[in-house]
């Protein structure tokens, strides 16, 4: 009964609040109390009466760790620490404010929809010790209601900048606080025009800012915000490219949903003049040191993707099929070498096909079929595995429409199946037990409300390290998933944890804590020093709580974590943080003694070039997992890079070249057709001269095969009717009126299910600037759960009116 109270007043009182997901640790996903579909919530193995769970590695190097850590009970009861907030309010969104202050801002918001008007309040609150204590500074805001959507906007770097935006006032504008001193004080500013999304910060300057209003103009600021003016109007879309350029999208005849019909438009002075860079433009975006937009075609309803490695003076048209209304591109991950790019299939097919570019992000090699991409939910499993170099993971969907799991370890040159983890078995539903491999669960799970709280994790600085959510069997299994985790970027897996768990990754991977998922309240925290073999548990509160996330400061240097839940009493509820440091647990330092060296992406030492990647090989230190110390916030990782001898295998063929099956070797191409054609007609002279190879990007091969030969001009090839103009026009017919009153529509759906999506994955993926350390925590997980509230696609839904370009987010996204 006392639950379904609850429930209700859940439902009552928090439906409207959104959750925003600021990628992370994700903490906003553990909302999804109710979402297991096979398993039974909370069904892990109860662990209680052996505290010390042993995992047997294949290649036993570690020795008995599990038995080393003593008395660390007391050790860590003096340095937990609990922070009760006399406030029932339905979220909580954290920020860190620079990095190693220790300055953490919560600000609770409770939020009530009546019809058109909107009852809010929020509380703000201030901590300078990881989270240990805080400090109610509600004050200092004005007791003004912050409206969620736009949250908590970070300065870079350590600029210790902070921007609150208000909710708007009946004045026609808004307002919004102001800090520059990592919180301590704020300042009041009145505007004069109501944002429709976050202000955001140039990156190459924090003074700088900028934000599209509810009437679409664009309002820049170059003294933070004391004075403001409108430099645009009808604008869609506005994001900071390099060397404090803007670009922005916008339509002559105002309307954002005219797409194909907007321009995209630079200006490098802040506005004080503008030059067009792009015409009938679909949509744009930057990802590394490439702009792209997507541009309509001469003929028809089809668009293809232009690039442009100057901020937009000169552009190149981009080898990659052209796609239609219903199709999109999405990049997937990029940075200033090349760009992983996905291009849907025509149709409804909720697959399409993962391209890698080279260096000018203009021809692109396939790297992956039946890349699974949803349409409907517009969910993919991408993932940059941020622990090793050239890891990536995803899904495809198999021709028996089974979702599997699929691993690179070279930059998308070679897709693989993931190992079986050795103490695993394949679960019930794989139909091959001998054909067994390990999935893992990502976004697309999530989406199908399988019971996995959180995204893979992986860190730059935990080497090699990954933990995730998956399942062992012949396919993605709707069976509730177990975690597992990876030390060598993942060739290996050992299963860690049984059942859904919440984790986090401290102290540059020498710790890692995880709090089972559970519908009730909990008071056990599990950690390990040993990346993941044994785990101990640590009880942190006598009175347990209704667990709603992990958070630890972003960039997993830091030793302090803080557990995040309520407290449900009769009628009322509140918000407690219970932050545990570990500085007693590890209370040695590191020394070299306690690391060893470790080649990455070693799999036959025998072999010369065992552990070459992209031209060279590394040689790192590792901490040794029986070593119980602590890395400390200064860790760095140390690497010893050395080249490798270039093979063919070492470069990509060029325009007008190919490779024949299982062969290394270039070929020129016979004939040139269709899509080529059009490279012919609009790329540049100088792209068109090849000698058909080029070095993959980011390869530092040295020495070894060069394949010199005769550059030729792709140029002459380029004969054929089709490029007559005059037949390119006649081709184009009109398009009947009712097929593009559908194509309309599809397409504007379409679009916001993706801009959905994008939300969350700019933040995965490491925004440009500093949001990332921000995030968001819920309590309201059955209201939500149920409403469908924190699903991206709802997301823009309940918004409002803004829909699709509501955000700046769609960075890694052209639809
Ligand atoms: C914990 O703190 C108390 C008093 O602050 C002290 O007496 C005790 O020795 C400490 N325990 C440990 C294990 O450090
Ligand atoms: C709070 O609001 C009142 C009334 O609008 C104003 O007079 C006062 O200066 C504000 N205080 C702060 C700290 O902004
Ligand atoms: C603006 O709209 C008018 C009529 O709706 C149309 O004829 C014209 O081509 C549009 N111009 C642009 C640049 O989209
Ligand atoms: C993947 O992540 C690593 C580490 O953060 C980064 O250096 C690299 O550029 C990323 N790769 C891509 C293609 O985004
Ligand atoms: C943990 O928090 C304390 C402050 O309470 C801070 O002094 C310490 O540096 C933090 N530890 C790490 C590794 O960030
Ligand atoms: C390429 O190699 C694979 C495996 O080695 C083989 O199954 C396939 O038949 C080969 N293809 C050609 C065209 O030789």
């Amino acid at each position: 009964m006392g639950r379904q109270c609850h429930f209700i007043l859940a439902l009552i009182f928090f439906p409207a609040v959104l959750s925003l997901d600021f990628g992370g640790s994700r903490v906003s996903r553990n909302t999804h109390f109710n979402v297991d579909v096979v398993g039974q919530i909370g069904s892990a193995v109860d662990f209680s009466d052996h505290h010390h769970i042993r995992k047997r590695r294949s290649a036993d190097d570690g020795g008995d760790t599990c038995n080393g850590l003593q008395g660390y009970k007391n050790k860590l009861s003096n340095n937990t620490h609990s922070t009760t907030f006399n406030d029932l309010s339905g979220s909580v969104s954290l920020a860190w404010i620079g990095d190693g202050t220790g300055v953490v801002l919560a600000l609770t918001t409770f939020q009530v929809p009546i019809f058109l008007l909107k009852f809010g309040q929020s509380k703000l609150y201030r901590s300078e010790d990881y989270g240990k204590t805080f400090e109610d500074i509600t004050s200092l805001i004005n007791n003004t209601f912050i409206s969620t959507e736009f949250g908590i906007a970070i300065g870079p770097e350590n600029s210790g900048k902070v921007i609150l935006t208000g909710d708007m006032s009946d004045n026609g504008g808004s307002r919004i606080f102001l800090s520059t001193d990592f919180g301590e004080s704020f300042s009041q500013s009145d505007l004069s025009f109501n944002p429709r999304m976050q202000i955001i910060y140039n990156p190459q300057n924090s003074n700088v800012l900028v934000t599209i209003s509810v009437k679409n103009e664009l309002w820049i600021s170059e003294d933070f915000a004391t004075t403001w003016s409108k430099i645009y109007e009808n604008v869609c879309v506005v994001k900071w490219g390099e060397d404090n350029t803007l670009f922005f999208s916008t339509n002559l005849n105002g309307s954002c949903y005219d797409r194909g019909t907007l321009i995209v438009v630079k200006t490098v002075n802040y506005g004080k003049a503008f030059k067009t860079v792009a015409e009938k433009v679909y949509s744009f975006g930057i990802g590394g040191r490439f702009l792209f937009a997507s541009v309509m075609t001469g003929t028809g309803m089809m668009r293809m993707i232009h690039v442009s490695t100057d901020q937009g003076e000169e552009w190149n048209m981009a080898q990659l099929p052209p796609v239609g209304h219903e199709q999109f591109y999405s990049i997937l991950a990029a940075n200033d070498e090349m760009v992983f790019m996905h291009v849907d299939e025509p149709g409804d097919t909720g697959f399409g096909t993962i391209y890698v570019s080279d260096d000018r992000g203009m021809v692109y090699s396939k790297s992956l079929e039946r890349h699974l991409y949803t349409s409907t939910g517009g969910d993919n499993d991408f993932t940059n595995v941020t622990s090793l170099r050239g890891v990536f993971i995803t899904s495809v969907l198999a021709e028996d429409n089974s979702v599997q799991t699929v691993v690179t370890f070279d930059q998308g040159g070679e897709w693989v199946p993931l190992k079986k983890p050795e103490n695993s078995k394949c679960d019930s539903t794989a139909k091959d037990k001998n054909k067994c491999s390990l999935h893992i669960h990502a976004s697309y799970s999530m989406s199908m409300k399988l019971n996995v709280p959180m995204l893979p994790l992986t860190e730059p600085n935990a080497l090699g390290l990954i933990i995730a959510h998956g399942s062992v069997g012949d396919a993605i299994s709707m069976l509730t998933p177990d975690v597992y985790v990876s030390d060598d970027g993942g060739y290996t897996w050992l299963r860690a944890l049984e059942g859904p768990h919440h984790y986090a990754i401290l102290d540059s991977g020498g710790l890692l804590v995880a709090v089972e998922q559970n519908k009730e309240p909990i008071s056990k925290l599990k950690f390990s020093t040993d990346e993941g073999q044994c785990w101990h548990e640590y009880i942190f509160t006598k009175e347990p709580i209704y667990f709603t996330g992990l958070a630890s400061e972003p960039g997993a240097h830091s030793m302090n974590v803080s557990i995040w839940g309520y407290r449900d009493y009769l009628l009322s509820q509140y918000w407690v943080s219970v932050t545990i440091d570990f500085k007693e647990l590890l209370t040695r330092d590191c020394t070299d003694n306690d690391y060893v060296s470790w080649l990455a992406h070693s799999d036959d030492i025998s072999d010369p070039n065992d552990g070459c990647m992209l031209g060279y090989k590394e040689r790192f230190l590792r901490l040794k997992k029986d070593s119980v110390c602590a890395n400390g916030r200064d860790y760095i990782v140390t690497k010893q890079p050395t080249p490798c001898p270039c093979t063919l295998d070492d470069f990509l063929c060029d325009f007008g070249y190919y490779r024949k099956e299982n062969s290394s070797e270039c070929l020129e191409q016979a004939e040139l057709k269709g899509h080529d054609l059009e490279y012919c007609i609009h790329g540049k002279k100088e792209h068109l001269q090849t000698n058909g190879y080029r070095k993959i990007p980011g390869d530092k091969c040295e020495g070894g095969v060069n394949p010199e030969r005769k550059e030729i001009d792709m140029r002459k090839k380029c004969v054929s009717d089709l490029l007559d103009p005059q037949l390119q026009t006649q081709e184009a017919e009109k398009p009947k009126h009712s097929a593009l009153i559908i194509v309309v529509v599809i397409a504007v759906l379409l679009i916001s299910c993706i801009a959905g999506v994008v939300f969350v994955k700019k933040y995965v993926c490491g925004g440009r600037f500093l949001v990332h350390r921000y995030s968001v925590l819920q309590h309201n997980a059955e209201a939500s759960g149920i409403e469908g509230v924190d699903e991206p696609l709802d997301t823009n839904v309940v918004g409002n009116s803004k829909t699709s370009f509501h955000e700046d987010s769609d960075e890694d996204l052209l639809e």
